[in-house]
């Protein structure tokens, strides 16, 4: 039986960069939880495949809108399509990111913009867009993916850390400002997990050796360890919960 603090049945989910990986991911475990879920990317036919399968998967309406989250333009347009079409947005996950890994003095200036863009003007833009919808309605609760970047770094990826510590900022700044009208803005931080995104770090055994060294649970993170946490975010179990993040990281970085 579960407890009705962490029911979010009903409510209305959008989900940036959930045509693949975590993003898939979070959206599942929305929809397994009851949530109208709208699925997000660019590219049309991956995202009209990822809506298919999940809708197969849970056996719910599945609902999808293609734009570009680092674009203000189409931002403001797809979130106005997605409350005319599906309804008022009650949770947003700000799940978009990418990363670059290359030594620092060889970084080039459109591979820091895209990073930047990406990971975090993304959040700036859709937070602020369904938060201008959310502050008349008094609730509402913002997810934003971070990182164990978001705390520590390694070689080859200043930018990327540099987006999601401004990420970890910008979740407290939006907190400070949305908290007052009944809004959450919290930060589902993942460690070490398999995706698309890490796949030849996955493949390199001597990373993979270090990964599992390194963390407590001695294994990569799988993209269902992070839906616990993500409900917990999105739901009113979390409603005096704000401007934190939530390390989902199997321990990494509680130790050296
Ligand atoms: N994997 C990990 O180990 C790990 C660890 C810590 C944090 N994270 C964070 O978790 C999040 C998801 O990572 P992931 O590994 O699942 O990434 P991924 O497999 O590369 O998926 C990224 C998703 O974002 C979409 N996307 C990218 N740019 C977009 C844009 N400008 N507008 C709209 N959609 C866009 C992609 O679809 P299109 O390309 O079709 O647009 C795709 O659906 C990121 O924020 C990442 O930094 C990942």
């Amino acid at each position: 039986m579960s407890h009705p603090v962490f029911d979010v049945s009903g409510r209305v989910a959008v989900v940036t960069g959930s045509s693949k990986g975590i993003g898939r991911a979070l959206a599942r475990g929305l929809l397994e939880a009851g949530c109208t879920v709208v699925l997000n990317g660019r590219d049309e036919p991956r995202l009209e495949r990822a809506r298919e399968e999940l809708a197969e998967l849970t056996g719910a309406t599945v609902h999808a809108s293609a734009f570009d989250v680092t674009d203000p333009a189409a931002v403001s347009d797809g979130v106005a399509g997605i409350e005319e079409r599906v309804g008022p947005v009650d949770i947003l996950v700000n799940n978009t990111g990418a990363q670059h890994r290359t030594p620092f003095t060889e970084f080039a200036d459109a591979d820091w913009y895209r990073l930047l863009d990406t990971n975090l003007t993304s959040a700036f833009l859709a937070g602020r867009e369904v938060a201008r919808r959310m502050v008349p309605r008094g609730n509402g609760k913002i997810i934003n993916v971070c990182s164990v970047q978001s705390e520590l770094v390694r070689p080859g990826i200043a930018p990327y850390s540099a987006t999601k510590g401004g990420l970890k900022q910008l979740t407290r700044g939006m907190c400070a400002d949305l908290g007052p009208s009944g809004i959450q803005v919290n930060g589902l931080a993942p460690g070490y997990f398999e995706t698309e995104l890490t796949a030849a770090l996955v493949a390199d055994e001597e990373f993979s050796a270090w990964v599992r060294g390194r963390t407590p649970a001695a294994r990569w993170g799988r993209v269902e360890d992070l839906v616990g946490a993500l409900l917990f975010l999105a739901s009113p179990a979390s409603d005096f919960v704000n401007g934190q993040l939530l390390y989902v990281d199997g321990g990494m970085t509680s130790v050296l």
